[in-house]
């Protein structure tokens, strides 16, 4: 568990606190990249001799090296402390299991991540009786109407990461407040580059740090901020030290590195997004391109409040039966097939999913698409060459 410093507080630019934020050269003799405090035990040979004792224990617990990921985290999401985890999914069910009771109530949006969804669905709901309703999520009214006198948690992801949908964050936020009801919201798709919830009264913002945050898929890992100083104590000496799913210290600094470059990388991945977007667009065989950044969105007034640009993933719907969209990725020789993104390189996957907009209203194949930081042109001339296996009309 780490909070800011009052020398954290003074870098203020995403650019400023992704680069110094956690730099102590007096304290790791001069180091330009802090040690990796690869240890589990702090011993105390001081103890008793009135020396100040640095806190640390175990590394379960806490440990120098995550805390400077953990404090690079906190002020880049304007939060007042952060929490490291060894994966999304530890970030994402400690805080949730912070908010649930047993015979309590969740609001969670249907559109989450898969492993989010079952958590709460197959194993809370079975398990401890917690009761649950899905929403859509794109009507505030959806949500208080499904609000219970037992509801304790509100769970949100917006942008979602197959259809790309999204939550008036703010105005759900306030109606949870007023009610004394927990918020939590993945914001993986975004990275707090691009959107800052806990800014919009959320409680607890939860990140898969496999995605950009590490950026080089070579790191599964996690975070949860809040501006909550007893949320993020909670957490620490409950569900992360219980649970005991603390990142290792060499994933910190390997994702110590990957945030470095962050806003380098992020706007690298929407630029070369922004173009594959506009070519898929003006192709006859591509029916419709999900991607909050573009104009024909269909929830561009939340994509103007709450982001500031949208990031490396995207989805269409194209022509042709599931035999030939599979095709389709096949060809592809710069899209390798593979679930996750956020990391340098481009991906491709399909999946069956109900698109009740009302320009499609069916279940209907979707490619979705992560645009690596690989030349851009390159990349549209190979998926200009793997469209050739679709139908035309
Ligand atoms: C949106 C989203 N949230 C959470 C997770 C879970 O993260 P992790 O795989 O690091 O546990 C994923 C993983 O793909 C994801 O896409």
């Amino acid at each position: 568990m780490a909070f800011l410093t009052d020398l954290d507080r003074t870098y203020t630019t995403p650019e400023d606190i992704c680069a110094h934020v956690g730099d102590e050269y007096a304290r790791f003799m001069g180091a330009i990249v802090p040690p990796v405090f690869q240890n589990s035990l702090f011993v105390r040979p001081n103890a008793g001799n009135g020396v100040e004792d640095a806190g640390y224990v175990y590394t379960r617990a806490s440990n120098p090296t995550i805390d400077i990921a953990e404090r690079k985290i906190a002020a880049l999401e304007g939060g007042e402390g952060a929490l490291c985890f060894a994966s999304g999914m530890g970030a994402i069910s400690s805080a949730i299991m912070h908010f649930a009771r047993a015979g309590g109530h969740i609001v969670l949006v249907d559109s989450a991540y898969g492993c989010t969804l079952g958590l709460i669905r197959d194993y809370l709901s079975k398990r401890f009786a917690v009761e649950f309703t899905n929403v859509n999520g794109s009507s505030v009214e959806e949500i208080e109407n499904a609000i219970r006198p037992n509801t304790t948690l509100i769970y949100l992801e917006s942008p979602s990461s197959m259809l790309f949908r999204m939550q008036d964050i703010e105005q759900i936020a306030r109606i949870a407040r007023e009610r004394g009801i927990g918020t939590i919201m993945d914001n993986s798709y975004s990275t707090p580059l691009y959107q800052q919830p806990l800014k919009y009264g959320i409680d607890i913002v939860c990140h898969t740090a496999s995605k950009y945050l590490g950026g080089h898929s070579d790191i599964v890992a996690g975070a949860l901020a809040s501006r909550d100083r007893d949320i993020i104590t909670s957490i620490q000496d409950y569900e992360r030290a219980w649970f005991g799913n603390n990142m290792d210290p060499h994933a910190a600094s390997m994702l110590i590195r990957g945030i470095r470059t962050l806003p380098v990388r992020l706007p690298q991945h929407s630029a070369n997004a922004e173009k594959v977007v506009r070519f898929l667009e003006s192709d006859p065989r591509i029916i419709k391109v999900n991607y909050p950044g573009s104009a024909t969105y269909g929830q561009n007034d939340l994509f103007h409040k709450y982001m500031k640009r949208a990031s490396g993933l995207l989805s269409f719907i194209p022509k042709g039966t599931e035999e030939q969209i599979r095709a389709f990725c096949a060809r592809l020789r710069y899209f390798q097939n593979g679930v996750s993104w956020g990391g340098f390189e481009s991906l491709c996957v399909t999946s069956g999913v109900l698109d009740t907009t009302p320009e499609i209203g069916r279940k209907a194949f979707v490619v979705r698409m992560h645009i690596g930081l690989e030349n851009v042109d390159t990349l549209i001339d190979d998926i200009s060459q793997a469209l050739e296996v679709l139908p035309k009309v």
